[in-house]
């Protein structure tokens, strides 16, 4: 009998760094996909506490136990393009406080609306997770404020080194 799983997804993101949260996320699409491609935007509106090559290590450290089911990579430009020349068609999102929900409608639509083929697929952030965020973590950090609880031990490691008096 066929599979009845989607064979591919994508979680994009900044990623800046990479939080309890986003794993929750990616490690669930697993049930539901084969395989989940995580890709970093190169964003310029955004201010990057970690490179992008850091932002990647980081997150290959963070699914060392699913490496074969996970792949890692950036891009820039639009997200359809990218997912049109990796042959994706479902792009995996999280969503946590009500605040996400435009913000996310919006970004499906327009993804939608440039190609109909390409949809988004949304859960429900871990209640643990719902106000997390990387910009609260970063903040927390540079104030030397305790965020293991939020992050892994090697991020949070990465944040102590960053913000290191
Ligand atoms: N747990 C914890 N935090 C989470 C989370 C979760 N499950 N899900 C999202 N977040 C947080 C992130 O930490 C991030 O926090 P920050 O703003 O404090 O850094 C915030 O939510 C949103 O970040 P992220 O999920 O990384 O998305 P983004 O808004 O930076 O980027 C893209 C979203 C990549 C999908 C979008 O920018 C994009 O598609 N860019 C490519 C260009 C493009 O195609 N543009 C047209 C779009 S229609």
């Amino acid at each position: 009998m066929p599979s009845t799983k989607k064979p591919l997804a994508i979680y994009p993101g900044t990623f800046d760094p990479i939080t309890n949260g986003h794993i929750d996320i990616a490690l669930r699409s697993l049930n539901i996909f084969d395989h989940l491609v995580i890709a970093i935007v190169n964003n310029p509106n955004k201010q990057a506490l970690f490179s992008i090559q850091e932002r990647l290590d980081l997150l290959q450290n963070s699914f060392a136990d699913v490496h074969d089911r996970i792949s890692f990579d950036t891009f820039d430009g639009l997200l359809v393009d990218f997912c049109r020349t990796k042959n994706i068609s479902c792009i995996v999102r999280g969503l946590r406080a009500v605040a996400d929900f435009e913000y996310e409608f919006q970004l499906a639509h327009m993804n939608k609306r440039i190609d109909p083929k390409i949809d988004t697929m949304f859960l429900m952030t871990d209640e643990r997770n719902f106000y997390v965020s990387s910009s609260l973590i970063k903040e927390v950090a540079a104030l030397h404020g305790d965020v293991e609880e939020f992050v892994p031990d090697h991020v949070n490691q990465a944040l102590v080194r960053k913000f290191k008096p």
